[in-house]
Order: structure tokens, then C-alpha cells, then sequence
């Protein structure tokens, strides 16, 4: 491949761990490439939301994601020219975009867009199979977790930040079906890849999981 020299850096985890801020600081800090991977996913869903597109039919929601007028440009997020960075992050998205990535033929149609991603200096991409599927041969390979409760508290403190209400008890038991659905799929199932660092985030703050994960990079 012609680019398989350029660095990339892969941090997996389950929903809302913090991958998606770790990743944006770590690239950031070494002016790499972002590739929020759960994006292009959410972009899917919403475009089969929109478009009127059952869920679960496979081969048009993958028509769809092949087909993903989507750009990315400063940290916002187009599809077809319009802005949509809030709406893709709307919990009905998030748990539809869970759905829609268990079909082999939706994973497929969403391969080659994530490879263009990787574009010198280099790159860093967060999701659930950077590691395993996508980019098997990066330089770093990071698996971010942190416990459910953990995780539950961030989702329920960042969606007060924002004015919207929440239950933490309603977002705990949905964490825990998405994890159920991210991990037991049977393609690309949420696992740490081979040979990646394990992070484990429940106790630490964004700035130390950060300079962690630039550490294990500055020792390759
Ligand atoms: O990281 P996120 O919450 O934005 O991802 C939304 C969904 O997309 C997630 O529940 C599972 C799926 N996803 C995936 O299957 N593979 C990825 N590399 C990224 C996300």
C-alpha cells in the first residue's frame, strides 16, 4: 500500500470512554490526522433515518454509506452541505449506528473511506476495530476503557452541560446493551487488539490518559 509508512495511532474502547477527546488532544499534540471512525457510522444511521430506510435492511443502508456526501473540515462534520456535528451525536444516532455496524456489507462499504484517512504526517483514529481491521499494522494500538458507571457519569454530566435532560439510570442500562451489541457482534466485535496498551480511564483524568498515550508513543 502507498501509504502503509505513514503513522497511525489506533485508540479502541467502548461508547463514551473518552476515546473520541483522547484522540482528538493526541493528534492535536503531534499535529497528526483525525479519524473519528463512529462518525462515519452515525453519519449512516442518519442518513437512513432521513431518507426513510429501514434499519435493517442491510444492503441499502450500506448503499448509503458507500455513497456518504460527507466532509470534514476543522472538528465540523457535513453531509450533503449541511452542518450536522450536533445531530449525529443524538443518543437515537449513537443506538442506531450500534444497529446498523453489526452488517458485514455496511463495515465494507465504510473500509475504503477510513483508509483515505491515513494522509502524512500521520494519523490518529478512534472506534472499535482501528486496531483489529482497519489499520492492523499501526505504529501504536491503544484499547480505552473505563467501567460502565464511570462512563454512564461522563454521558449523564455531558448531556446536562448541554441543557438536556437525562436518566442515569436509563443511560446505564443503554451503555450496557451497546456494549453488549458492540462486543458480541460477529463481525469486527469490540476486542483489544493484539498487542495494544490497555488504558483503563475509570480514575484518571483526560490530561493523564493523554500524556499516557504520547508516552507509549515517544518509547516506539
Ligand atoms: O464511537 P461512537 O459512539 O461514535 O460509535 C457509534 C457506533 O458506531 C458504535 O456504537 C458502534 C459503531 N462503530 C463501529 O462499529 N466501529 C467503529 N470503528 C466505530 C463505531
Amino acid at each position: 500500500m502507498p501509504n502503509s509508512h505513514i503513522p497511525v495511532i489506533t485508540i479502541d474502547g467502548p461508547t463514551a470512554s473518552g476515546k473520541g477527546t483522547v484522540a482528538a488532544r493526541v493528534a492535536d499534540r503531534l499535529g497528526y490526522h483525525l479519524l473519528d471512525s463512529g462518525a462515519l457510522y452515525r453519519l449512516t444511521a442518519l442518513s437512513a433515518i432521513r431518507a426513510g430506510v429501514a434499519l435493517d435492511d442491510e444492503h441499502a443502508v450500506a448503499k448509503l454509506g458507500a455513497e456518504l456526501p460527507a466532509t470534514f473540515s476543522n472538528g465540523d462534520i457535513f453531509l450533503a452541505g449541511e452542518e450536522v456535528g450536533a445531530a449525529i451525536r443524538a443518543e437515537e444516532v449513537g443506538n442506531s449506528a450500534s444497529k446498523i455496524a453489526a452488517f458485514p456489507a455496511v463495515r465494507q462499504a465504510l473500509y475504503g473511506l477510513q483508509l483515505g484517512f491515513r494522509k502524512a504526517p500521520g494519523l490518529v483514529a478512534d472506534g472499535r476495530d482501528m486496531g483489529t481491521v482497519i489499520f492492523p499494522n499501526a505504529r501504536l494500538k491503544v484499547f480505552l476503557t473505563a467501567s460502565v458507571e464511570a462512563r454512564a457519569e461522563r454521558r449523564y454530566k455531558q448531556l446536562i452541560g448541554k441543557g438536556i435532560s437525562a436518566n442515569m439510570e436509563g443511560l446505564l442500562a443503554d451503555l450496557q446493551a451497546r456494549d453488549e451489541r458492540d462486543t458480541h457482534r460477529s463481525v469486527a466485535p469490540l476486542v483489544p487488539a493484539e498487542g495494544a496498551y490497555i488504558l483503563d480511564t475509570s480514575d484518571m483524568t483526560v490530561d493523564e490518559a493523554v500524556e499516557q498515550v504520547l508516552h507509549w508513543n515517544a518509547l516506539l
